[in-house]
This record gives structure tokens, C-alpha cells and sequence, in this order.
């Protein structure tokens, strides 16, 4: 079974697509961190993520960057966002993702273009949303927890900068599939969120078994 997991920052797709892969035993991949590696490699060899020169040499990163702690960090965020517009660098990462998916029991992938691009089959499909204020007031609690600190305004910002990057770019822009089932998180707990997953990949896979 393939589970696609797409949705904005800080929605809570991450959350949900791990526990999804721990309570159904299969294996999760967090597609975000591939362009953010790009970005950081990008950063770190003092590139612009803007030319498409830079951005696709550094789609030839050493694998030892999706280890670095930087990787999770609002700046490196924003350069995965630009990397990410150019159709070139999309379609070199598009390999490694797809054979992820097409693992024989199947896989979790969460990202932004999953559920339309790199698994249009995925059995299961979840738009996990949620309001900015809601992504932004998560996002700078876990930037407190991981001692960087940040205003809240400051995240609000890049998050709406960052969206609006993610949802206008030609291609694999961030949108729903039509076939996926949305969920929006801005009420929910964490614990809330994975449970409704959890019965809507149930609910999907039951409707799909008759
Ligand atoms: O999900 P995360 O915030 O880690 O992703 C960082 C950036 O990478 C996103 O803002 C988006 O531009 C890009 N991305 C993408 N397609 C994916 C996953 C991430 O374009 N499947």
C-alpha cells in the first residue's frame, strides 16, 4: 500500500506520514529533507538557489548532508523552496523518491507533490492543512525547543512567503489532488491528527477492498 502524505510546512504532515508508516509497518520517507539537502548544499558552497547552474549541481549532494542538523532550519527551508521551482532539480530527485514508493509492500511519502506526481497511484491520499496561524504558532514552539530563536511574526512571514512560492511555481505546484481527502489539523492535537489518519486510510482501504 502507498500512502501519500502531501500538505504545507508545519501542517503536520510530517507527524502524521511517520506514525501512519510505524501503525500500518511500512517504510516512511520525509521527501522534504531531499530538497533540503539540495538547499544546503547550495548554501554551504556559497551557491544561488535561484540559477538553475547551481541549484542542479547540487542535487549532487554527498549523503553525509541529510544528516546535517542545519537541514531542519527555517533559512535552509527557504533555499529548499527556491531549489525546488526548477523542473530540473524536481525530475533528478524524482528517481530516488520513486523507487522509495515502489517498494513491494509499499510506503509512506509525505512532500508537497506526492499523491499528483511521484505516486498518482498511491492507494491512500491525505492533503493535511492547516491555518498559518496555527502552522506558524507550531513552527515557533519547535524553534524554542530547538533553542533558535525567531519571532513569532518572523515565522508567519516565512511561512506565507514560503507558501505562496510553493502553491505559484509551474511545476508540481502545492494543491490537493482531486482524488485526496483533506484534513485540516488546525484544531486538532497530534494525537487527535493521527487518529483521523489512521481511520481515514482504514476507511479508504475498506471502500477500495469491496
Ligand atoms: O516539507 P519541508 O518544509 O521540509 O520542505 C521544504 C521545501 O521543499 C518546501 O517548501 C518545498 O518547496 C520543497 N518540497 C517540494 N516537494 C516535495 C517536498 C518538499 O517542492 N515533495
Amino acid at each position: 500500500m502507498i500512502i501519500a502524505v502531501d500538505g504545507p510546512t508545519a501542517s503536520g504532515k510530517g507527524t502524521i506520514a511517520r506514525a501512519l508508516a510505524e501503525h500500518f509497518g511500512l517504510p516512511h520517507l520525509d521527501t522534504g529533507l531531499l530538497y533540503r539537502a539540495v538547499g544546503r548544499q547550495v548554501q554551504k558552497s556559497g551557491g544561488n538557489p535561484d540559477d538553475l547552474g547551481d541549484a542542479l549541481a547540487a542535487t549532487a549532494f554527498p549523503e553525509s548532508v541529510l544528516d546535517d542538523p542545519e537541514l531542519r532550519s527555517e533559512d535552509v527551508g527557504g533555499y529548499a523552496s527556491r531549489v525546488s521551482v526548477h523542473p530540473a532539480v524536481r525530475q533528478m530527485l524524482y528517481e530516488r523518491q520513486r523507487q522509495f514508493a515502489m517498494q513491494p509492500d509499499g510506503a509512506v511519502l509525505d512532500g508537497r507533490d506526492i499523491g499528483s506526481v511521484i505516486a498518482p497511484e498511491a492507494e491512500v491520499k491525505l492533503f493535511v492543512t492547516a491555518s498559518v496561524e496555527a502552522r506558524a504558532a507550531r513552527r515557533f514552539a519547535e524553534m524554542q525547543a530547538r533553542g533558535q530563536p525567531h519571532t513569532l511574526e518572523d515565522i508567519t512571514e516565512h511561512l506565507r512567503r514560503r507558501d505562496e512560492r510553493d502553491s505559484a511555481r509551474a511545476e508540481a505546484p502545492l494543491r490537493a489532488a482531486p482524488d485526496a481527502v483533506v484534513l485540516d489539523t488546525s484544531t486538532l492535537t497530534a494525537q487527535e491528527a493521527i487518529a483521523r489518519a489512521i481511520a481515514l486510510v482504514k476507511e479508504r482501504t475498506a471502500s477500495s477492498a469491496n
